[in-house]
């Protein structure tokens, strides 16, 4: 089977989900900040301090355009995958794009006390996950096969709606 790419914004359960849904699937997962940090041995916000933001999407073109080529996969992406017109395309020709679709103030909750995602590092990270939410909404879906309405972002039932999706 082709790879089964999950996409959305922070904290909207890609890897929990993923993980599981991998399981289920008897399928490989990948992450695919897990597998930059892998290769760098430092953490994303060291990445963004060292070459700025630009040096990390180019980072995550690269990760995706390999981990993409595997079939049997489970693939996490960072929320910020859609911004570049080429991880797009390439989102839509490798594999089936599922888009968990989970609201910002769920978004907000879950990532409010999270120092690891250096985009929210501001003075008004709430401000800030509405606007990232708004701009990367209509992005996430043009590339989706698969829109997952995460309501309160419970994992266990996107994992099943997804399930159903593909039965
Ligand atoms: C980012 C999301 C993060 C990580 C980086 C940038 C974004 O991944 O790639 O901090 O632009 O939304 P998660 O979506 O897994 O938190």
């Amino acid at each position: 089977m082709t790879c089964l790419i999950l996409i959305g914004m922070m904290g909207a359960g890609k890897t929990t989900v993923g993980r599981e849904l991998a399981k289920r699937r008897r399928m490989r997962f990948a992450d695919c900040d897990h597998e930059i940090v892998a290769r760098t041995g430092v953490t994303i916000p060291t990445i963004f301090e060292i070459e700025g933001e630009d040096g990390f999407r180019r980072r995550e073109a690269q990760a995706l355009d390999e981990l993409t080529l595997e079939s049997d996969l489970v693939l996490a992406t960072g929320g910020g995958v859609v911004l570049d017109a080429g991880n797009r395309a390439l989102l839509s020709q490798r594999g089936i794009v599922i888009y968990l679709n989970v609201p910002p103030q769920i978004l907000w909750e879950r990532t409010r006390h999270d120092r690891n995602r250096p985009l929210l590092r501001v003075e008004n990270p709430r401000q800030r996950i509405e606007e990232l939410h708004r701009v990367r909404d209509p992005l996430y879906r043009e590339v989706a096969d698969l829109v997952v309405d995460g309501g309160r972002g419970n994992p266990g039932a996107m994992v099943r709606q997804i399930e159903k999706a593909l039965a």
